[in-house]
């Protein structure tokens, strides 16, 4: 990402750093929306056909893989691959991606400017050092009744609030594959946190994914809802209902995970092109394999497990609810308690502190 605006610390990165002299680290600069045909090579046959498949700026074009820019375009693979990588170079050029090869210290810095979305409670905000990261993908899993929706929910109105009240002034884009979002629950967490509920809810952009096909290609759309309303948060609620819906069964088993592989890849690939926080939901399953410690795990294997960025974990104790992360490569394993009332996410009322 690039970072200009070098005299702006970041508001709501402070977790990171205890040495000041990397203080002065910038925040994160808006998603650069440069036309296809600015790049050398792209006329306009080849910037029409792009066009036709949604990809109209270079961020666009560096947020697709090779194979679906060929399908795209109708060349092979490596004319793709050539294409993408010039949509790439431009972006390094225009110092909104890093170079290959940086220091340890450039990549510290840059942390420090990704932004962070509270998720209603400061148990859970601690939990994920500081809340959920932009240009990554959050994943949390539990078992139904969890809270995974509910927290879904809250990040819908949190992600609107102004950076010193948890937010990124920015916009929610919900891709509902199960029928569980409700305007309502959006209104009743809007107004017990004290927030223009009608504003909250126009600021929200509802996709609901029939299948597996058409929530892939909903993601496809995202570039054009980034660009044109200022989208800083993806929900999926959940990624993985459809691929084990349709795919039963041990023979469709390595189709399902080679779809569900592309599509969570291309989500990693858009938080960070399009420098967007993602979280997705995901269910449990029971496994009996598991002789100690809690026998159930995340649906979707490997696939899902080794592209989220984060993982957490949620499990119902009575009335509270209890996260956990789960290996990550930067957080501490413990774990937080929080509860789901009409404010959404929320902590415990003995341990609030000051409100949001
Ligand atoms: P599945 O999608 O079925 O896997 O579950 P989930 O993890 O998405 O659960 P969800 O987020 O839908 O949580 C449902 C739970 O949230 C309910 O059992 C309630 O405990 C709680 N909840 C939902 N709405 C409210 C509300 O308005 N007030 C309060 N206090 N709790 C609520
Ligand atoms: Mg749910």
């Amino acid at each position: 990402m690039a970072f200009a605006g070098e005299e702006n610390g970041p508001k709501h990165s402070s977790d990171l750093a205890d040495d000041d002299s990397l203080d002065s680290a910038p925040r994160s600069e808006p998603v650069v929306f440069l036309p296809v045909e600015d790049l050398d090579g792209v006329g306009p046959a080849l910037k029409s056909k792009l066009n036709n498949a949604g990809i109209i700026t270079v961020t666009d074009l560096a947020a697709k893989s090779p194979s679906e820019v060929a399908d795209a375009i109708g060349s092979d693979l490596q004319r793709a691959a050539d294409i993408c990588e010039c949509a790439r170079q431009k972006l390094v050029e225009l110092r909104y991606l890093g170079e290959n090869f940086v220091s340890a210290t450039e990549i510290y810095k840059r942390r420090k400017a990704i932004d962070r979305i509270s998720t209603g409670s400061t148990n859970l905000d601690d939990l994920l050092a500081g809340g959920i990261e932009t240009q990554a993908v959050t994943e949390f899993y539990g078992e139904f009744g969890s809270g995974k929706t509910q927290i879904c929910h809250t990040l819908c109105v949190m992600v609107q609030c102004p950076m010193d009240l948890g937010g990124l002034s920015g916009k929610a884009l919900y891709l509902d594959t199960e029928n569980t979002f409700r305007p309502e629950r959006i209104i009743g967490i809007a107004k017990s946190r004290g927030l223009d509920s009608a504003r909250i809810l126009d600021g929200i952009i509802v996709a609901k994914a029939y299948n597996s096909s058409h929530q892939e290609l909903i993601l496809g759309e995202l570039g054009q809802q980034v660009r044109n309303n200022g989208i800083r948060l993806m929900l999926v609620d959940s990624a993985v209902a459809h691929y084990r819906a349709e795919f039963l069964g041990r023979g469709t088993l390595s189709e399902r995970q080679q779809k569900l592989n592309k599509f969570m890849h291309t989500l990693v690939r858009a938080a960070e092109i399009y420098n967007i926080a993602v979280v997705v939901t995901n269910q449990v399953q029971a496994s009996p394999d598991a002789y100690f410690g809690d026998p159930t795990r995340a649906t979707g294997g490997h696939v899902v497990a080794h592209t989220s960025t984060y993982r957490v974990y949620i499990r119902k104790t009575g009335k509270n609810r209890i996260a956990r992360i789960v290996d990550s490569p930067y957080h501490a394993e413990r774990e937080a308690v929080f509860i789901l009332n009409e404010r959404g996410v929320d902590d415990p009322p003995d341990e609030r502190s000051p409100r949001r």
